[in-house]
C-alpha cells in the first residue's frame, strides 16, 4: 500500500513490523550488511561477512542483552536497527551507539526513520542517556536521517578510514535523551 506525501514522494503505508531479530533472519542480515554497508563507505569493514559470522555477531548481542530488531515487511525483512555501548569503559555506560541499515530495494519509504524512532524509544526505555552516530561524513541520507530526528553535530574526524582507495572522514552526532541524572544501568552493562 502506498500514498503519496506533499513531497512527491511515494511512501509504505506501514503495515511493517518492528520485531527482535532471531536465527532465521540471519541471511538477510548478512545480504542487508554487505550491500548497505561493506559494499558502501556506511561501513568501514572492508569484506564481505558470511552467514556465520552475522549469527556469532547476533548472539553477541542477544548474550549482552543488546537489541536487534529487524523491519519486515510483507513477510519480508528489509532493515535493522541495532546499539551497543559506545565505550568499553564503565563511565560511559549511559552512552550507546546506534546502526540502522535499510536494503537498497527499499530506500526513502519511511523505513529508516521508522526503526530509527524505535532506537530512540527504546533506548530511553532502557536508560540510556546520550546517543552516538558514527557516520561517514559523506553519507548524505544518513546525516540528514539524523539531524531530521534532532541529533546534532559533534564533529569531524578528517581521515580516519582508508577504504576505495581513499580517505574518509567520520561525522559525529547525538542525541541527549533526558536531562535527568541515571536512575538505571543502561543497556548493555558495561
Ligand atoms: C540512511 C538510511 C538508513 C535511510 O533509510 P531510508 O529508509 O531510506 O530513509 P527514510 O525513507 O526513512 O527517510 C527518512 C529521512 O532520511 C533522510 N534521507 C533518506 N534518504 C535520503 C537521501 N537519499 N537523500 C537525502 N536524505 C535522505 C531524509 O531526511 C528523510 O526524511 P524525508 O523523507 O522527510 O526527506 C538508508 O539510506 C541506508 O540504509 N543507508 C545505508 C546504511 C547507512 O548509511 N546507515 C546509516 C549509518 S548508521
Amino acid at each position: 500500500m502506498h500514498a503519496v506525501f506533499p513531497s512527491g514522494r511515494r511512501r509504505i503505508i506501514l503495515p511493517m513490523l518492528i520485531r527482535p531479530a532471531t536465527p532465521d533472519d540471519v541471511p538477510a542480515l548478512t545480504h542487508i550488511y554487505n550491500t548497505q554497508g561493506v559494499a558502501t563507505t556506511a561501513s568501514y569493514d572492508l569484506e564481505d561477512v558470511d552467514e556465520t559470522n552475522r549469527l556469532e555477531w547476533l548472539h553477541e548481542h542477544i548474550d549482552l542483552d543488546l537489541p536487534v530488531v529487524v523491519a519486515e515487511l510483507d513477510g519480508r525483512v528489509v532493515g535493522y536497527a541495532t546499539y551497543s555501548p559506545f565505550r568499553v569503559k564503565p563511565g560511559y555506560r549511559f552512552t550507546v551507539e546506534h546502526s540502522i541499515y535499510v536494503d537498497g530495494d527499499y530506500h526513502k519509504r519511511g523505513i529508516g526513520e521508522a526503526l530509527m524512532e524505535w532506537a530512540i524509544s527504546s533506548a530511553r526505555d532502557s536508560g540510556i542517556h546520550v546517543m552516538v552516530g558514527v557516520l561517514d561524513a559523506a553519507n548524505v541520507p544518513s546525516i540528514s536521517l539524523h539531524e531530521k530526528l534532532g541529533f546534532v553535530s559533534a564533529g569531524i574526524w578528517k581521515q580516519v578510514c582508508w577504504k576505495f582507495g581513499a580517505w574518509h572522514d567520520v561525522a559525529l552526532f547525538t542525541l541527549i535523551l533526558s536531562d535527568d541524572e541515571p536512575v538505571q544501568l543502561a543497556h548493555g552493562g558495561c
